[in-house]
């Protein structure tokens, strides 16, 4: 029997080549830059498995009839059809948990740059002015001010540990009661548009999917108060990115702290990368050495598990696997 084939669509280590060599035959795609989508169309033509993560379409999929396994190296699947993927009995694995701790501390960090304007006063610093126009800048406090956390996953639920360390009354709202971490941590479970209206600081934490596309828009926005803080380091596309600038620049609410974008790599155009009041990274929420490494190595352990005939470590689509292709 042939061995199976597979496609490592971002650059690796080569051990990390010579572990997936183990169990089949490797193509890995060499540049520093994400492996484009034509190299993508003629590379998925004839493998069985794909690690990396990408859009995969129906149409892509179309093209790669014995793929069997899209190992993702993220927790976030919204750029895979699983509809289309699991039609065609193509499992998608991903990244969750290893990450969780990363992306919260990311979220807070922004959450404390925003409210006590760390990004703004080191740019003012490091043009001259120790103060502005002689009076020294005010900021907000994050210890014992409301955080308003929508989505109470895995994330949510690591952002709400660390805000009780700071004393904050952690408020939350998701589409599931999560009465076993009310109990647990205390977090007050309460309707969206109460959040809103009462927070200080509201972080999102959803998955991108069709109901929590532009969740956030003029209308969530305006019930924000006018000293409240955005975070975001879920998904851009979560918030109507024209009502998070109107919203900013008419004094709707405090400020933003953004690690995505609805479109990424971001445009350097876009008025937000202006604005004083919004801190932006360029989508690091998992990027530390060694929480990448372990999502890689999860990803990973997915391909061996799978193409060795075994269940898959964290599926996204697990019905694909009983039906999948030998
Ligand atoms: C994920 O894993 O989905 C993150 O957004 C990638 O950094």
């Amino acid at each position: 029997m042939s061995r199976p084939k597979i496609y490592v669509s971002r650059e690796v280590h080569p051990s990390v080549l010579a572990r997936l060599g183990e169990v089949g035959e490797i193509r890995a795609w060499d540049g520093k830059d994400r492996c484009p989508v034509d190299v993508l169309e003629k590379e998925v033509a004839d493998v069985d498995a794909v690690l990396g993560t990408h859009r995969f379409t129906a149409a892509l999929m179309d093209k790669a009839p014995r793929l069997r396994l899209v190992a993702l190296t993220s927790v976030g699947f919204d750029m895979v059809d699983i509809e289309a993927a699991t039609q065609r009995h193509i499992l998608v694995t991903n990244t969750p948990d290893v990450l969780t701790d990363t992306v919260a501390d990311l979220t807070f960090a922004l959450m404390l740059a925003a409210g006590r304007r760390i990004c703004e006063m080191d740019r003012w610093l490091r043009a001259g002015q120790w103060k502005i126009a002689g009076v020294t800048p005010m900021a907000w406090d994050i210890h014992h001010a409301t955080l308003g956390i929508i989505g109470m996953g895995r994330i949510g639920s690591a952002v709400g540990r660390r805000a009780l360390a700071f004393h904050m009354k952690v408020r939350y709202h998701d589409t599931v009661r999560k009465r076993d971490l009310e109990k647990q941590h205390g977090y007050e479970f309460v309707d969206q548009e109460t959040l809103l209206r009462e927070s200080d600081f509201v972080t999102l934490h959803v998955p991108l999917l069709p109901e929590t596309k532009g969740m956030m828009g003029a209308a969530q926005l305006a019930l924000m108060k006018p000293t409240a803080f955005l975070i975001n380091t879920s998904r851009g596309p979560v918030v109507n990115e024209r009502d998070l600038i109107q919203a900013l620049r008419e004094g709707g609410i405090a400020g933003a702290a953004l690690d995505v974008f609805e479109k990424e790599p971001v445009d350097m155009a876009n008025p937000l990368l202006k604005m004083e009041n919004v801190v932006i990274l360029p989508h690091v929420g998992s990027a530390t050495e060694a929480t990448r490494t372990a999502m890689l190595e999860l990803a990973v352990n997915n391909v061996l598990a799978v193409l060795q005939g075994k269940p898959p470590l964290t599926p996204v689509n697990p019905e694909a696997f009983s039906g999948r292709k030998k």
